[in-house]
C-alpha cells in the first residue's frame, strides 16, 4: 500500500458520491445543451415548476426577522431548551405515546444517525436496515467501524418483508448481544413507501420476540420526510405504538429539519429518545449530550429558533403547514403523472406512497442510467434500481419519463 498518513482505522476509506457523481453529470448537460433540454432527476431538495430551489416562505420571514444574536451565538450543547420541547410536539403532534421521552440538537438527521451508531452499537458490531436504503447508512456504519446488513424490504409480491427482516434480526442476535435496526418511514428514499399500520405491528412483534432473551434492541426511526407523508396525524399515527415497550428497547425517533422547514445546509434536527424506563431515557439525553460535545459542539442557532417560534404561534403555524401542504401536492401531482405513464407501458416502481423519490429496480443500474443521458435524462444509479426525484422535477418534465425509463431498461436488459 502506498505512504499513507492516515491512522489505521480510516485508511483507504473515499465516499464517492452516487448522487454528486449524477449530479455533476446533469450539470455537465445542462452547460452544452441549455437547462430546458436537461431533466435534471438527481436533486434531493424541492424544486419548483422554474426549477428554482424553494424555501418555504413562512422559514424565510421568521429567519429574516431574528435578532442577530439569536443567530451567531453559542447555543446550549444539548439545544435550546424551547427547542428541546418544541421538537417533541413538532414530531408527535397529537400521536406521542406512553412513554418517557428526551430530546437531544443533532446536526441534522444524520447526525441523529451518527450518535445512535456510536451509542447503541459496540464498535465491530453489525447494524440492520433495508435493502433499499439512503446510502449514507453505509458510510456512517463504515467511518464509526461498524458493519452494514440489510433485509429485503420487499417480498415477490412487493409486499413489506417481514419475513426477512425476523430472519436477520434472528441471525444477528445469535452473534451479537444488542442490535440497532434503522427503518426509514413514512415516505421512504428512495423508495416513497411507508409502513402501513399492519407492517408496524409486525416489525414491533417481531422486536419483542427477539427482546425476550435478555437482548438490548434500538429501534432507530428515520423521519427525515415526515412533513410530506400525508395527512399530519395519519402519517404519525404508528408513532403512538412506542408506549410500553419493555425497556431492552429504545425506540429513537431522528428529527430533520432539513426538509420540513427546507433548511438543508443549516444542519439541524433532533434525536428523540422513547423508554418506559425514566432512567434509560436519561441516559440516552446525556450520554448524546455528551457525544455532541465530543463531535461537533452545539449546532445551528438560529434554525432551532425558527422552528420553536413557528411552532409557538399558531398563525405561523398554519401558514407553514399550508406552504408544506402546498408543495407535498406539487410532488403527489409529478408522481401521480409518472404513475399513469407507467402503468401505460408496464413499467413497475417499486411501492410509492409519498416522499421525495421512487425507483425502479435493475439488475444494471449504472448502464439504464447511462442509457438516459441519451435522452437527457439524469436519475441516480443506486445498488439494486435506478432513483428518480420527483421533488426537483416539474410535472412538464415527469410527461414521457416513465416511457424512456421503460425503454432504457428494456435496452439494456435484452
Ligand atoms: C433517509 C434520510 N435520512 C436522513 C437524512 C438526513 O438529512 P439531514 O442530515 O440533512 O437532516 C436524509 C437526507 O437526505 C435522508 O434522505
Amino acid at each position: 500500500m502506498a505512504f499513507s498518513m492516515v491512522a489505521s482505522h480510516s485508511r483507504g476509506k473515499s465516499a464517492a458520491d452516487k448522487i454528486f457523481g449524477a449530479s455533476a453529470a446533469a450539470n455537465a448537460a445542462k452547460a452544452k445543451f441549455g437547462k430546458a433540454a436537461v431533466t435534471d432527476a438527481t436533486i434531493g431538495a424541492i424544486l419548483d415548476d422554474n426549477e428554482a430551489l424553494v424555501c418555504l416562505p413562512t422559514v424565510e420571514k421568521v429567519f429574516r426577522s431574528l435578532p442577530m444574536p439569536d443567530i451567531i451565538a453559542y447555543a446550549p450543547i444539548a439545544g435550546l431548551p424551547g427547542y428541546l420541547e418544541t421538537v417533541i410536539e413538532a414530531a408527535f403532534l397529537n400521536n406521542k405515546p406512553e412513554a418517557y421521552m428526551k430530546a437531544v440538537a443533532t446536526s441534522g438527521g444524520s447526525g441523529a444517525i451518527h450518535h445512535a451508531i456510536w451509542n447503541y452499537s459496540e464498535v465491530g458490531q453489525t447494524i440492520l436496515t433495508s435493502d433499499w436504503h439512503w446510502d449514507p447508512y453505509r458510510v456512517l456504519a463504515d467511518g464509526l467501524l461498524r458493519k452494514l446488513d440489510t433485509f429485503e424490504y420487499f417480498d415477490d409480491k412487493l409486499q413489506f418483508n417481514v419475513q426477512s427482516l425476523e430472519k436477520k434480526v434472528g441471525e444477528l442476535l445469535a452473534r451479537q448481544d444488542s442490535l440497532l435496526l434503522i427503518i426509514n418511514t413514512p415516505a421512504h428514499n428512495p423508495v416513497g413507501y411507508s409502513l402501513s399500520d399492519g407492517d408496524w405491528d409486525a416489525v414491533l412483534d417481531v422486536l419483542k420476540k427477539a427482546a425476550k432473551n435478555d437482548k438490548k434492541i434500538t429501534l432507530f426511526v428515520d423521519v427525515a420526510y415526515l412533513d410530506y407523508s400525508g395527512e399530519k396525524n395519519a402519517c404519525r399515527a404508528f408513532m403512538k405504538k412506542f408506549g410500553n415497550l419493555p425497556s431492552n428497547i429504545l425506540v429513537i425517533v431522528g428529527y430533520s429539519m432539513s426538509k420540513g422547514f427546507t433548511v438543508y445546509g443549516m444542519r439541524t434536527g433532533a434525536m428523540i429518545g422513547l423508554s418506559s424506563d425514566q432512567a434509560i431515557a436519561e441516559e440516552f439525553q446525556n450520554i448524546n449530550q455528551y457525544t455532541s460535545r465530543a463531535t461537533w459542539s452545539n449546532i445551528n442557532r438560529g434554525a432551532m429558533t425558527v422552528l420553536t417560534t413557528i411552532y409557538k404561534d399558531k398563525e405561523l403555524l398554519t401558514q407553514l403547514e399550508g406552504e408544506r401542504d402546498h408543495y407535498y401536492k406539487k410532488i403527489k401531482e409529478r408522481a401521480d403523472i409518472f404513475a399513469a405513464e407507467a402503468k401505460a407501458v408496464n413499467l413497475t416502481t417499486l411501492p410509492y406512497i409519498a416522499g421525495f423519490f421512487l425507483s425502479i429496480a435493475s439488475g444494471n443500474p449504472e448502464a439504464v442510467c447511462t442509457k438516459l443521458h441519451d435522452d437527457n435524462i439524469f436519475a441516480v444509479p443506486l445498488a439494486k434500481g435506478v432513483r428518480v426525484a420527483l421533488c426537483a422535477i416539474p410535472a412538464a418534465k415527469v410527461k414521457g419519463m416513465a416511457g424512456k425509463i421503460a425503454n432504457a431498461l428494456a435496452a439494456v436488459e435484452k
